[in-house]
């Protein structure tokens, strides 16, 4: 009886198996194997098999192993080396640009610890799940999104340790995405342990950095470029956030983080430099209120427009 079989599901690597079967003293299991190295599929084939041989009625133990995802749309990670400069701000707005623009995008919010994708696309609804596979949920804005913070209440992954975290994330990348284009992944903010894992996993074709204009955040950039230079992710562009602040009373321009700092720092780390926002009050209050301002015309919508483009072109320039 397949029941028998139902004891791998507390098994490390329970995720990935994709469906199992019993007959006649033969288990089959269906694993996928995308996104890991071939030693790691090994490794993972061989605890499986143990695992299942050591169950009362299995005999004999067949393993199929699925490679890559058919035609897995491109991720491109969206990082920076400290928090609050506006990766997720900026991750749900590009991908609301690039809806607009005809792409089919979905967002996976990696950031475990603490998601805010859910309240920036205005979509906090649990995901449904097909199969053990999550279907990403619509937003309103043509980008389907997957994040931590739609499947557990506020606050609760923060207990998770590594294992869990890791389970969480593979669950957002092994989504049913369907068609889309790409995946933008909104990463949580540093460059330490979590955030190497979950690069590794994720293996996102390019990353983008996200950074403010002064020099100590530049710092933090450049270890989240040597972050995605250990795991061979490409960086295709820097983004300089809250650069420059223009008065909603007088329209005086002024400048509290500096300006042109993170051009030139991508200019010095040969890194192509793909615009910049300015510090805007209704940019974050739109944020907030889950409207993102990419999704409307006007100023931030168009220079949204501009970033996802400019990304576009970085992206076809850096084939990988
Ligand atoms: N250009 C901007 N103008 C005004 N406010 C901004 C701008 N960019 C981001 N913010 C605000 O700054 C705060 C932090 O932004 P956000 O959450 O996007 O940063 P983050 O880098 O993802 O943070 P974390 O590291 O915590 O994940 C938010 O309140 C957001 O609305
Ligand atoms: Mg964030």
């Amino acid at each position: 009886m397949d029941e028998q079989l139902n004891r791998l599901d507390s098994h490390p690597d329970a995720l990935r198996i994709r469906s199992k079967k019993l007959e006649g003293g033969v288990a089959t299991l269906i694993v996928d194997g995308s996104g890991m190295r071939n030693d790691e599929r090994k490794a993972m084939e061989t605890r499986l098999r143990e695992a299942a041989g050591t169950i009362p009625g299995v005999s004999e133990v067949r393993i199929a192993m699925t490679a890559a995802r058919k035609g897995a749309a491109p991720m491109i990670a969206i990082g920076s080396g400290k928090g609050g400069v506006g990766k997720s701000t900026i991750t749900a707005n590009l991908a609301v640009a690039l809806a607009r623009m005809g792409k089919k995008v979905g967002l996976i919010d990696a950031d475990i610890y603490g998601p805010s994708q859910p309240t920036l696309l205005g979509a906090p609804q649990r995901p449904e799940a097909k199969d053990k596979q999550l279907i990403p949920v619509d937003t309103a804005f043509g980008v389907k999104l997957l994040s931590v913070g739609q499947l557990v209440p506020a606050g609760q992954a923060l207990a998770w340790r590594g294992p869990m975290a890791a389970g969480a994330l593979a669950q957002l990348t092994d989504g049913d995405w369907g068609d889309v284009d790409l995946i933008l992944v909104d990463l949580p903010p540093g460059t330490g342990d979590v955030q190497l894992s979950l690069v590794q996993k994720a293996k996102p074709v390019g990353a983008v950095i996200v950074s403010t204009p002064q020099d100590l955040a530049l710092i933090d950039a450049t270890r989240a470029i040597d972050l995605f230079a250990r795991t061979d992710v490409p960086v295709i562009g820097i983004i300089e956030n809250m650069a420059g602040y223009i008065c909603p009373h007088c329209g005086e321009e002024s400048d509290p983080f500096g300006s042109g700092g993170a051009e030139a720092s991508a200019a010095r780390l040969g890194v192509p430099f793909l615009g910049r926002l300015p510090l805007s009050a209704s940019l974050r209050k739109a944020s907030d209120a889950g409207r993102p301002p990419a999704a409307e015309d006007g100023p931030a919508g168009e220079t949204f427009v501009a970033l996802a483009k400019a990304l576009l072109d970085a992206l076809e320039r850096n084939p990988s």
